[in-house]
């Protein structure tokens, strides 16, 4: 414990010397959730990180996050505490089988889920997260949508419009481990529950659930008046911010199985390396970036 109160210190000594502010998703380790100055979901970290004025953003999430902040904010130095934090679902598509798989369906708008590399979204027209995907495919007018690189995303997105499209078979490893039998035992445990489940579960999985939102949704859901227990179906790590945030209420992990150890692979010591160190960075080259940011822009003007 002196050994944690140490570290911590350490960090956040450094970490003012550095003018830095460290971003924490929300399925991060809860003690490095409890030293960020933000927690959020992976477009909110970057955007509330832009508006301040730190020189260095630490980077406690995977490294397409980390890119995402290096696109919209190309001045600051994003530091990634673990190189080895990426995401396999954004890694189910490069550019070579995108700029393939373009060729098989020309005319057609290309759809990025935000988990992605910078290189995809470059070649992409228009980003999404969870938390607005309907909104980004409503938007369109054209004809043909290629949606990447999640199919489940995809999946969910098309039954709540009339848009046709292509999805790309990618998916999420960790909401995979999700099944429906972990909804129903825990209705009949829980009969007072409402069952809050991630996009990114696997679609006999959605059709359980009361609501389906993105981590920043799920995080305003739980504060609501009238909620008091809910089953959580996403990754376990956003269980301590849920308790955090909302003594008295009950939070029930749909499976304490669906945990992303890519996520967990920033620890406190990697956080105070880095910023010893001020390395690993991660900066999207200039070119590919710009190309980036015109995909993301014209998701945030939806
Ligand atoms: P959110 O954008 O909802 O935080 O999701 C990110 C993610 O990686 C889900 O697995
Ligand atoms: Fe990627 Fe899934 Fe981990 Fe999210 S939970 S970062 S989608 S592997």
């Amino acid at each position: 414990m002196k050994g944690d109160t140490e570290l911590i210190e350490r960090i956040l000594r450094l970490k003012k010397q550095r003018n830095a502010v460290i971003l924490a998703h929300n399925y991060q380790l809860g003690e490095v959730q409890d030293i960020a100055d933000f927690v959020g979901d992976s477009l909110e970290l970057s955007q509330n990180a832009a508006k301040t004025d730190a020189e260095v953003f630490v980077f406690c999430g995977v490294h397409f996050m980390a890119e995402t902040a290096s696109i919209l904010c190309p001045e600051k130095i994003v530091l990634l505490p673990d190189m080895h934090a990426g995401c396999p679902m954004a890694d189910m598509v490069t550019t070579e089988t995108l700029k393939k798989r373009k060729g098989e369906l020309p005319d057609t708008t290309v759809v990025c889920y935000i988990n992605s590399s910078a290189e995809v979204k470059a070649e992409s027209d228009i980003c999404c997260t969870s938390a607005n995907a309907v909104k980004v495919i409503e938007s369109l007018d054209r004809e043909q949508i290629l949606f990447l690189p999640d199919q489940y995303l995809g999946h969910y997105v098309s039954t709540k419009t009339d848009r046709r499209m292509t999805l790309w078979p990618g998916f999420c490893p960790t909401h995979m481990r999700i099944q429906p039998e972990h909804i129903t035992q825990l209705r009949q445990e829980y009969p007072q529950a409402k069952v809050v489940v991630h996009p990114e579960c696997r679609p006999e999985v959605i059709a359980l659930a009361d609501e389906v939102l993105g981590t920043g949704g799920m995080c305003r859901y739980a504060t609501r008046e009238g909620i008091s227990q809910m089953i959580v179906g996403t990754e376990v790590g956003i269980i301590h911010r849920l308790r955090k945030e909302n003594p008295g209420k009950e939070f029930i992990p749909a499976s304490e199985q669906a945990i992303c150890p890519r996520m967990k692979l920033i620890t406190l010591d990697k956080v105070l390396w880095s910023l010893e160190e001020m390395t690993p960075e991660v900066k999207v080259p200039e070119q590919i970036r710009l190309k980036a940011k015109v995909a993301v822009d014209n998701m945030l003007v939806v």
